[in-house]
């Protein structure tokens, strides 16, 4: 599904359409892209017998009905755990008339809706999507698996064809980080795959607009971007892509837009790019 956009700016499913749908499930994806967005953001960590997984926190306790590190787990383990139904308290409250009805149904029955999600499989989803799709991988730090996780993403992203691209602007995934010993890390062994430096705070040594070496991409917070508007005017300028998160309300859109940022990531795509004057 193509859009007829108001303004060009990308729009990134946060978790999936994490709004309405259990965050990092193959369902939420899977409605995102039904929604329309861009590109799909995931986080992604190693578990205890080394397979990508997409959890958000260290620990699996917020997200499902187990307990533990997922570094500390074995991927039996976290299937058998359930991930979707933590989020019913979400439709709990808009049944009770708190908050709008989600416009997408929880069906405890499908394991679409409570599975632990892997890389694998999502990539796998992203390659049959029909349409172009781009990923947005957030390696999370610190975790006790650093280095064996750049290592494992990047072998299984060149099982899929994607790691080695001719040029970073034609690279359907991009690696994003906290970290920049981690995306050191990636550039080190996959020089043409784009890196994103996410940022909660602008650190001092970085005011001027510079990034780690040679991070092409800046990711600062939708809070960075409200109170400090002339600092994107700067990335900008210095030639980066600013790619903003997490951006879920219409003014925040509006002075995205406005101050010309490149991607914008969000929980709700649907409403976003209905925003931005999409389908
Ligand atoms: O897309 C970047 C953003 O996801 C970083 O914050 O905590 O949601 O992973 P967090
Ligand atoms: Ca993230």
């Amino acid at each position: 599904m193509t859009h007829a956009r108001q303004h060009h700016i990308q729009v990134v499913a946060h978790r999936g359409a994490s709004e309405e749908a259990p965050e990092h499930t193959l369902a939420a994806y899977r409605k995102a892209i039904e929604d329309g967005a861009d590109a799909l953001e995931c986080d992604v960590r190693l578990t205890a017998d080394g397979h990508l997984v997409c959890v958000h926190d260290r620990r699996v306790n917020r997200t499902s009905n187990g307990r533990g590190a997922v570094s500390a787990l074995e991927l039996a383990e976290l299937n058998a755990l359930d991930f979707g139904s933590w989020k019913t308290r979400r439709a709990a409250r808009a049944r009770a008339g708190d908050e709008e009805e989600p416009d997408w149904e929880f069906r405890p029955e499908d394991r679409e809706h409570t599975s632990v999600l892997t890389l694998e499989r999502l990539l796998e989803l992203v390659a049959d999507a029909g349409r172009p799709v781009e990923l947005a991988i957030e390696t999370k730090h610190p975790t006790r698996w650093a280095g064996q996780v750049e290592e494992r993403l990047l072998d299984l992203l060149g099982r899929f064809g994607l790691a080695a691209p001719p040029a970073p602007a034609e690279s359907a995934v991009r690696i994003m980080s906290f970290s920049a010993r981690s995306l050191h890390r990636v550039r080190a062994a996959a020089p043409t795959l784009p890196t994103v430096y996410l940022m909660q705070f602008v650190s001092p040594r970085l005011r001027d607009g510079r990034l780690p070496v040679g991070v092409g991409i800046a990711g600062p917070s939708m809070r960075i971007v409200r109170s400090h508007p002339a600092y994107v005017r700067r990335l900008k300028r210095a030639g980066h892509q600013v790619h903003v998160w997490t951006v879920n309300e219409s003014s925040d859109v509006d002075l995205c837009v406005e101050l010309g940022v490149d991607a914008i990531i969000t929980n709700r795509p649907k409403a976003v790019l209905r925003h931005l004057g999409g389908v």
